[in-house]
């Protein structure tokens, strides 16, 4: 059988980041090839921290059609919204009564981001997101997540989980394996080289859907450090190695010989190559997503009919579980 992947974004910002793009979107395009993939909009996972609801439908549409430009084939692939599927939320309840809270509360995610709202701020969504994410992934039985570095531990969770439902009650769910490539797998921010890329720094982080002179001008500023040699280290020369790494990643080209190429030139040289690079991508992106936004109705036909093969998958899941669970046939 062909193995499955399963994969969601979250449409909390205007447009992906080419963190995002290089950690796990362009992983999803190649996986269609060899996998029978799902993914998703995590629309019930944005509402975990505030949401202006016009914003939110209209970002959830335009990520859509993001996914549609960047090359997710609806007829290769089953290309959903994550609220279209009620199984979603009904696994996760189940799946919530087999977490432990110190489990739950040991997520370096919900740990940042509580410690940076404050308790009063913090919702229990917060708390429970990784179960959410667990059910994603466990009700379509995938076999591979292709996620960046950040979700690892959310994995592994669900990895736990998996195994624990399956010892407890019976086997009803496949135990996944992350599918992280190293190399892309945490693309830094361009103004603070050892954090990741996220829409929360602005100024370090591309956005696909940015104008183009905005992205060059970025690329541009990005901090490097005060030596002149353009070199690949990670620990001591983060800012140069993330921008080798996302030259290599836009032009094809292996780290090694950018290293070589660049032998006696200036960072200066690196900022222009990496930001011609990405214009080159972005560029007819920006119009195929225009393109595909331009007709709404369309992305929601599309929407509703993987909708409907999503939801034989998950619902053929979720009624295994409330049998082994125990609940009476309803
Ligand atoms: P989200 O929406 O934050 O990010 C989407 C994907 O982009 C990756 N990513 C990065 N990769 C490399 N460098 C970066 N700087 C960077 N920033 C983001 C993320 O690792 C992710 O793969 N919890 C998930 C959404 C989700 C999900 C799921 C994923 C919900 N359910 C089930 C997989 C399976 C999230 O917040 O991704």
């Amino acid at each position: 059988m062909t193995p499955r992947v399963l994969s969601g974004i979250q449409p909390t910002s205007d447009s992906f980041h080419i963190g995002n793009h290089l950690g796990a979107l362009q992983n999803w395009v190649a996986m269609q090839e060899t996998h029978d993939c799902v993914y998703f909009i995590a629309d019930m996972h944005a509402i975990t921290v505030e949401q202006d609801p016009a914003q939110l439908r209209q970002r959830t549409l335009s990520s859509y059609a993001q996914l549609l430009a960047l090359g997710i084939d609806p007829n290769k692939s089953t290309l959903i919204v994550q609220s279209h599927i009620p199984e979603h939320a009904q696994l996760m309840w189940v799946m919530s009564s087999i977490t432990g809270l110190g489990e739950a509360n040991r997520m370096t995610q919900f740990k940042d981001k509580s410690a940076k709202g404050g308790t009063s701020s913090t919702s229990v969504g917060l708390l429970t997101y990784p179960i959410l994410q667990a059910a994603d992934i466990l009700l379509y039985q995938a076999n591979a997540v292709p996620v960046g570095e950040d979700q690892r531990q959310h994995l592994e969770l669900t990895r736990d989980l998996a195994i624990r439902f399956n010892t407890r009650f019976g086997e009803a769910f496949t135990v996944p394996e992350s599918f992280i490539v190293k190399g892309t797998a945490k693309i830094q921010d361009l103004q603070d080289p050892n954090a990741k890329m996220s829409k929360s720094s602005p100024s370090g982080c591309v956005n696909l859907l940015d104008p183009l002179k905005v992205t060059e001008k970025k690329i541009k500023s990005a901090v490097t450090d005060s030596d002149s040699v353009v070199a690949f280290d990670p620990v001591k020369k983060a800012g140069v190695s993330n921008l080798l790494t996302i030259l290599s990643a836009y032009s094809d080209t292996a780290i090694e010989d950018l290293v070589s190429s660049f032998a006696g030139r200036m960072y200066g040289d690196l900022k222009k190559e990496t930001a011609a690079a990405v214009l080159t991508f972005v560029e007819p992106y920006q119009a195929k997503v225009d393109s595909y936004l331009t007709d709404p109705a369309e992305l929601e036909r599309l929407m509703r009919t993987s909708a409907v093969r999503a939801r034989e998958i998950a619902g053929k899941t979720l009624a295994d579980v409330y049998d082994k669970l125990g609940f009476v046939k309803a």
